[in-house]
């Protein structure tokens, strides 16, 4: 039976270190910490998501601000707003929530943030620093996931890995995160001739495809590590295969990964869960690339 690599658990450590370390640095430098939260229109998870982290940023000690804008803003309002807090001195971190509106287009308005101020790690700069090893922000899931390995001890050193999806945010540079911490990585993906076969030889598996279910116990090598980045929504059922309904008679949804939990920690050394594995780490990594880059612009350590 495996053990849990608890994301929420491992979280709120990693909040406690930084609560430490802001406290520390404001000692140093006059200004504290500031975070800048952008949400364009009222996606509901969206709103959840930066409402976290706006919460959490606080938590720890930062300024932190949710700015608001409606659905119809202009791609070019948006621009000129992030320049504002390009060119705000008390401004550390910025992060522009995703989806934007299908008029503004994402890719530019995450290289309009400064580099020096992109707590995601979402511009093509940050991301070619990481990738040679320079000071910087790290992309903030794949950061949250080898922060969650190394809390659990789990050396990536030698390891086959086994990583399934290749976005821009998640599977590539994750990839290179566990290549640089010497593991041997194979990228699977739609065109992936025989995806089983790549699994089963996985030391690490790290399921981010976004689509429930793709990992099934047989791909699963026994006593691996499995990491599951998926968040996906499917109807909820309850124990007889019949829909449950909320109190509204809708049917209910439920959070699920990629991974068939239930029978993969069956067989697994190690799993994460959804929810509580890798989503609180994505949102401590943000909190960890704010502290990096007030320590950056600030000049302090
Ligand atoms: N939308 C879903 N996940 C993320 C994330 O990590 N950062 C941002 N900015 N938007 C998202």
């Amino acid at each position: 039976m495996a053990q849990l690599l608890d994301g929420k658990a491992t979280a709120k450590s990693v909040r406690g270190e930084l609560k430490r370390e802001i406290k520390r640095l404001v000692t140093l430098v006059e200004r504290p910490p500031q975070s800048v939260f952008i949400q364009v229109g009222e996606n509901p998870a969206s709103t959840t998501y930066v409402n976290l982290k706006h919460k959490m940023a606080e938590r720890i000690g930062c300024v932190s601000t949710i700015a608001r804008m409606a659905d119809s803003i202009t791609q070019d309002e948006l621009l000129e707003c992030i320049q504002r807090y390009n060119e705000d001195r008390n401004v550390h971190g910025i992060l522009v929530q995703l989806p934007l509106p299908e008029h503004i287009d994402e890719s530019v308005i995450v290289q309009a943030i400064s580099p020096r101020k992109d707590v995601d790690c979402f511009h093509p700069e940050n991301v070619g620093r990481m990738i040679i090893g320079l000071p910087g922000p790290k992309p903030a899931t794949p950061l949250g996931i080898v922060t969650l390995l190394d809390a659990y001890g789990i050396d990536v050193k030698g390891l086959n890995v086994t990583v399934v999806g290749r976005s821009n945010l998640v599977g590539k540079p994750l990839g290179i995160m566990l290549l640089l911490r010497h593991g041997t990585v194979t990228y699977c993906h739609t065109r992936t001739r025989d995806l089983a076969a790549e699994c089963k030889r996985a030391d690490l598996l790290i399921a981010a495809a976004g689509r429930a279910g793709i990992v099934t116990p047989e791909m699963i090598k026994p006593g691996a590590v499995v990491v599951d980045v998926g968040t996906n929504f499917i109807p909820a059922v309850d124990e007889n295969g019949q829909p449950v309904l909320d109190e509204n008679g809708q049917p209910k949804q439920q959070q699920v990964g990629d991974v068939e939990f239930n029978a993969a920690e069956q067989i697994t050394a190690w799993i994460s869960p959804v929810p509580g594995g890798v989503g609180p780490m994505t949102i401590a990594s943000v909190l960890s690339n704010t502290v990096t880059l007030y320590k950056l612009i600030e000049g302090v350590d």
